[in-house]
């Protein structure tokens, strides 16, 4: 059996959203939950008295220090390709966020979430929770040590399979700055068959989503190194 294509490629005609800009699109038919997960009501504007309010505050108190290495969460090493996801998080104009509070999450190596709706017939692995989080620095950085999460079936349509992808929610200086997204692996044979990787319609936002392998970060003998910058912008989106 042939992995089936992302069955809606190609023009998808929806209101543009004046909130989110032209060619932006939140309800993919190709990806079944959006359908659920779209408004269905034109967007509410927030007070422009939120987009002056700092916070959350999240202090390094509320971190343990192994928070960002999902590797030493348990008492044995989870099995699968050790790798280090650094990068910085960035506001529009470029300049680093510090303090923003960044939370991964992920399937194992073999392609199976520690979560009980998760029924895919692989291995769960007792070293391996999938969660992480930490605070960018001064500069805005931020780092997890992980395994590479495997592809996993997911039944959106006839042997869909999501390309290996890491989970991220942030948050930055103010209310309205919240951004929840997911990093790509580069060369994925699975892009062209990803409904959720191809409901970013511009080519080089899709691109935006995938991570640069990093030879300067590797750790010989150690791990391999993956660089992915966020930036954040607050919503909805100012023109
Ligand atoms: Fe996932």
């Amino acid at each position: 059996m042939t992995i089936a294509a992302d069955p809606y490629e190609g023009p998808v005609v929806l209101p543009d959203d004046p909130s989110f800009g032209p060619g932006v699109q939140i309800d993919y038919p190709g990806y079944r939950s959006t359908r659920w997960r779209a408004p269905k009501d034109p967007l509410v504007t927030l007070p422009e008295e939120l987009h002056r309010i700092d916070g959350p505050v999240f202090g390094n108190a509320a971190l343990e220090p192994l928070d960002n290495d999902l590797t030493r969460q348990h008492d044995g090493e989870p099995l699968g390709e050790r790798i280090l996801v650094h990068g910085r998080v960035l506001d529009e104009r470029g300049r680093p966020i510090r303090d923003a509070l960044v939370e991964v999450w992920q399937a194992n190596a073999a392609g199976r979430y520690r979560h009980d709706v998760d029924r895919h017939p692989a291995p769960l692995d007792p070293n391996f929770s999938g969660a992480g989080r930490c605070l960018t620095d001064g500069e805005g950085r931020y780092a997890f040590t992980t395994i590479k999460p495997g592809a996993y079936p997911w039944r959106n349509h006839d042997n869909a399979w999501r390309p290996a992808h890491i989970h991220f929610s942030l948050f930055g200086r103010l209310f309205t700055e919240r951004l929840v997204t997911q990093m790509y692996f580069p060369g994925d044979p699975l892009f062209p068959f990803d409904p959720i990787l191809s409901a970013v319609r511009d080519p080089k936002m899709r691109e935006l989503l995938v991570a640069r392998f990093d030879a300067s970060r590797t750790e010989p003998e150690w791990a391999l190194a993956f660089e992915w910058d966020v930036i954040m912008r607050a919503t909805p989106f100012e023109s």
